[in-house]
């Protein structure tokens, strides 16, 4: 028996009998996926196994081959399990390496497996398998994630940072607040990948080539014994369709925009010149020259990889847009690209996790003394004078003079003794001191949303449930 007969093209063996000559070696490396789709193993199992099933059910094969193949699957899981699986460059690809070894294991049998199937919609059941599982390990990384958020957020609800607009000091905010815009964020990914995940559920298996087969297979049972939600509706769509790989690619590629986000802020509350946090050494690493250095390189190297995850995108979107209906080999690229996105991803949720949860302490005797060292409380005094009737825009003129006028004196507004606020407009009073310190500051923001702490320990009771 000839093992590989009719199974791979590779330059050992032939093809169907079409073929004369095996490739040439370089372009049968070309041609292989083997070095990379080997991760879609055991989904290309599980897809053999509840083909294998339902060609028995469905009378296309007896119910002893059925078994037999099903076994001749496990053995391969085993095989490779033990290490004992590892298909060559001949082989081309995973699907072709089981269906190989299957046939060296079973004899004739084996050549049964691939009835009324197609490389095609085997391939695109192995990926959506794969990616399936991968979302589900990205949800549970997204959780760890805005659980090691949502530790310091609870523990820093009275702590005041300040917050920016383009960058300058714009108005106090409870830190609570500032960490927990990243939950939120990370809460709407969560979301998004699940939406991805419905159209990812979906069971191309059955579609074969391209046209359908005129055997009576039940594309049904084979989705259902997947754990699929659904099945294609049009064979040429389940075989061409590779949108659940772009939107994938986006939803994690916003994933990283938000770490890369928050990232960026990590770096810069490290520097001396904000020296908001602290790095443990858990999380940081020194300079090779500069005894003196404690770097950022955490944030920074996921920072860095953001660009890979958006390449990616890209990558896929150009890959797809130019291809006829309804497979093409271009397809094969989908792998790397997907594998890189999802390893990526993953790596960075891990990483970002233990920064937080034990790379960096918050500062807040240097938060409190930032926040109380600016102008961030000058909306303040323009909504106190919009309490006692001043129209806000000329209240807004004014406190713009008192700014102008404390920084040419280099004080705060703090330091204005009364009788010059009452100068500049007879409704100030006493408390206008207690209105605009930063803790008042901040309080006082209690429109649904805001930074006020009572507001912040709302959203906190929100998430308690899910994160605590
Ligand atoms: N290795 C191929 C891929 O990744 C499997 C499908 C090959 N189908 C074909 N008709 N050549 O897309």
């Amino acid at each position: 028996m000839t093992v590989s007969d009719g199974v791979t093209g590779g330059s050992g063996s032939g093809w169907s009998d079409r073929f004369e000559e095996g490739l040439h070696p370089s372009i049968e490396r070309f041609n292989a996926s083997i070095g990379f789709d080997i991760t879609l193993l055991q989904q290309d199992l599980d897809g053999s196994v509840a083909h294998a099933r339902m060609l028995g059910r469905c009378d296309l094969i007896s119910a002893q081959e059925s078994e037999q193949l099903i076994e001749g699957l496990e053995t391969i899981r085993q095989e490779a399990a033990a290490g004992d699986f590892n298909p060559g460059l001949e082989a081309e690809d995973v699907h072709f390496a089981v269906e190989r070894r299957l046939i060296e294991l079973l004899g004739p049998l084996g050549k049964k497996l691939h009835t009324g199937r197609s490389r095609n919609d085997q391939v695109g059941t192995d990926l959506r398998l794969w990616l399936r599982q991968q979302i589900d390990a990205i949800d549970g990384a997204l959780l760890r994630f805005q659980r090691a958020l949502f530790r310091h957020a609870e523990e820093h609800l009275h702590t005041l940072i300040p917050g920016y607009t383009h960058l300058q000091r714009a108005q106090p905010l409870s830190l609570a607040h500032h960490l927990l815009a990243y939950v939120e964020m990370a809460g709407r990914d969560r979301q998004r990948l699940q939406d991805v995940r419905r159209r990812v559920n979906c069971c191309p298996l059955g579609a074969a080539a391209l046209a359908g087969t005129p055997l009576p297979i039940n594309r049904q049972q084979t989705a259902d014994d997947l754990g699929f939600e659904g099945l294609y509706a049009n064979s040429l769509d389940a075989v061409s369709d590779r949108d659940f790989a772009v939107e994938f690619s986006a939803a994690a590629s916003l994933v990283m925009v938000h770490l890369s986000r928050l990232s960026e802020e990590v770096i810069f509350w490290a520097s001396e010149e904000f020296a908001f946090v602290r790095l443990t050494d858990r999380c940081a690493t020194g300079s090779s020259l500069m005894p003196q250095k404690k770097n950022p390189d955490v944030p920074e190297l996921v920072r860095g990889k953001t660009g890979r995850v958006f390449g990616h995108l890209q990558g896929l979107l150009t890959m797809i847009k130019g291809l006829p209906l309804a497979y093409n080999k271009d397809f094969q690229e989908d792998k790397e690209a997907l594998f890189d996105v999802v390893r990526t991803s993953l790596d960075c949720l891990e990483a970002m996790a233990i920064l937080l949860e034990e790379g960096i302490r918050f500062r807040p005797e240097r938060l409190e003394q930032a926040v109380a060292s600016d102008f961030s409380n000058a909306t303040d005094v323009a909504d106190y004078l919009v309490a006692r009737e001043v129209p806000f825009r000329e209240a807004y003129q004014l406190v713009g003079r008192l700014v102008k006028l404390c920084l040419e004196e280099g004080i705060l507004l703090r330091d204005l003794p009364l009788n010059r606020w009452k100068q500049l407009h007879p409704g100030f009073e006493q408390d206008i001191y207690d209105a605009i310190a930063p803790r008042q500051v901040v309080a006082a923001r209690l429109s649904e949303g805001g930074t006020g702490f009572a507001q912040v320990e709302k959203q906190l009771q929100r998430w308690r449930p899910v994160l605590a």
